[in-house]
């Protein structure tokens, strides 16, 4: 058996280390050190441990594994293992693709902040007004206008250096590029983050602000939005079911350990996620305290914990203190934000890359080099928090989920495969999948990502989301989801390039008879028979 056929060598990460660090890499992100202390805190503070444990164990990990399963049963980007499942399935790897292209073209221009933040902690340019420095210094915010071509230069050019990293990065390769920096930039962000952590311990007022995230208030869990925003959480901060997990299990070799590296990952991610929460509530207690003010006041999430909450504290501790202590925080949120921008730009270009044939530096060069035009002209103008704003929320709060539901689905509802990959996870691993696991996949996990969809389109439907005008919120929300939509169909239609082994079933060498025969041979020899299964098919063509 000749294999001059197979796909001109896929890409593999060279050891299992420099796999695990990309998937954690890509997990740790922005929604770790500025969303969860925030949610845990609003949601039962202690309290919320329970629900979160519980949204992890019976959809973070489950979503996790099925990720993995898709990716490395398949051998291919999103669009590519779907096509694999059955050929008309592509359109839900397009969907996870679409949602990857536009939320890495937003996150893109948050990472450029905080490099330009990290810097401008060292000379604290905001004073004692932060918030008045962010928004009219810094970003010269104007929400007034659907979208001005007003260049605010210091973040343009942050962006572009954004740019140039992930691309230079993603060009060298999934293993030279992608592997090598997440084995250096994982376990520097692991020390800088504890350092920020004791630090912040040390801080007057801390203790008030660990009461605040911890003291449990467990009439919390008769709330049932309490749970929803536990799956939510769990959900966004795993980056699972819209193809990242699932590209870099692609990358795998045949013999990997899928359940057992995916229960690492999570359990890392949310070590991280409970280490943020306190270094942030200890740091917020420290605030409060300085401005004479309750906790609650001075709680928050997101671009206002980062660019005004963290900076007002920079500038309370002043002097050098204050400039270190910045400059690690915001070195933090930089280097977890760019490991995650490279997992999901590596979505795009991998799938670009299948369809087309293209060797990585064209696919990376081509498709990366269009996504750093749009986002430039979409977000280091005067208008672009604007824009940043509603495609974040309509990407996160309906795209994610929705696609995540579509999948589950089609593989499981519609294609009845999720015991094909249940084999095919425990062939290779050594945590074993089995009825547990198919339950929380296949029926708990769309049942709650429904309701939190449903609940979600009802709110943006009713009132434009955060009183934005009307035009704002159909060209930056509702229009990016008409695109994703209209564009995985476009995607679809077009022909594959090159010979390519695209085969699904009926008659094809995947389905549940050769996963079974998989599972009965020993590890080793059961790969080489899941990768002839591939090989021959081809060959066929
Ligand atoms: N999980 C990463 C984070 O928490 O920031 C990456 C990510 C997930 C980014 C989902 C964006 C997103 F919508």
């Amino acid at each position: 058996m000749s294999d001059t056929n197979q796909q001109p060598g896929r890409e593999v990460f060279s050891s299992r280390a420099a796999f695990l660090f990309a998937a954690i890499g890509s997990a740790v992100g922005l929604g770790n050190i500025w969303r969860f202390p925030y949610v845990a805190y609003d949601s039962g503070g202690g309290a919320f441990l329970v629900p979160y444990i519980v949204a992890l164990l019976t959809a973070g990990i489950p979503l996790l594994f099925f990720d993995y399963a898709i990716g490395h049963r398949f051998r291919g980007s999103a669009p590519k293992s779907f096509h694999r499942l059955r050929s008309w399935a592509e359109p839900v790897g397009w969907i996870q693709t679409g949602v990857a292209f536009f939320i890495t073209i937003y996150y893109s221009v948050i990472v450029g902040w905080a490099l330009l933040y990290a810097f401008k902690s060292l000379s604290q340019p905001w004073g004692d007004d932060a918030d008045s420095y962010f928004f009219n210094d810094f970003l010269r915010m104007d929400a007034s206008h659907l979208m001005t071509l007003d260049f605010v230069w210091p973040i343009t050019i942050a962006l572009l250096v954004v740019w140039v990293l992930v691309i230079g990065i993603l060009v060298a390769g999934v293993d030279r590029g992608i592997g090598i920096v997440s084995k250096i930039f994982i376990p520097l962000l692991a020390v800088l983050f504890i350092i920020v952590v004791i630090f912040s311990l040390t801080l007057d007022g801390a203790a008030e602000g660990l009461n605040a995230l911890f003291t449990p208030d467990w009439s919390a869990l008769k709330n049932p939005t309490v749970w929803l925003s536990a799956y939510g959480q769990i959900f966004f901060s795993l980056s699972v079911a819209f193809g990242i997990m699932l590209t870099y299990s692609s990358y795998l070799k045949p013999r990997s350990n899928l359940t057992g590296t995916g229960l690492v990952t999570a359990f890392a991610n949310s070590s991280f996620e409970v280490l943020a929460g306190v270094g942030v509530f200890s740091t917020l207690g420290f605030m409060a305290m300085q401005s004479g003010v309750p906790i609650k006041e001075v709680a928050t999430s997101g671009i206002g914990l980062a660019f005004v909450a963290f900076p007002t504290v920079i500038s309370q501790m002043g002097g050098f203190l204050g400039g270190a202590f910045g400059f690690l925080f915001l070195l933090s949120l930089f280097i977890a934000g760019i490991t995650s921008l490279m997992s999901l730009l590596e979505v795009v270009v991998g799938a670009a890359q299948d369809k087309f044939n293209l060797s990585r530096s064209n696919a990376v060069l081509g498709i990366g080099g269009v996504m750093a035009v749009i986002a430039l002209i979409l977000f280091p103008t005067t208008s672009g928090l604007v824009s940043l704003d509603i495609m974040d929320k309509f990407t996160n709060s309906v795209g994610i989920v929705a696609v995540a539901i579509i999948a589950i689905v089609v593989v499981d509802w519609l294609l009845h495969r999720t015991e094909e990959l249940a084999l095919h996870l425990n062939a290779v691993s050594s945590f074993r999948v089995g009825n547990i696991w198919r339950i929380c996949v296949a029926n708990l996990t769309p049942v709650v990502l429904f309701v939190m969809l449903f609940q979600e389109i009802i709110t943006l439907v009713d009132t434009p989301y955060g009183g934005y005008t009307a035009g704002q919120v159909v060209l930056f929300g509702w229009a990016v989801l008409a695109v994703i939509f209209i564009g995985s169909m476009i995607m679809t239609i077009i022909p594959w390039r090159g010979e390519q082994f695209l085969a699904g079933p009926p008659g094809s060498d995947f389905g549940v008879r050769t996963a079974r025969k998989l599972e009965a041979r020993p590890p080793k020899q059961a790969i080489e028979l899941d990768d002839t299964a591939a090989t021959t098919k081809e060959e066929k063509k």
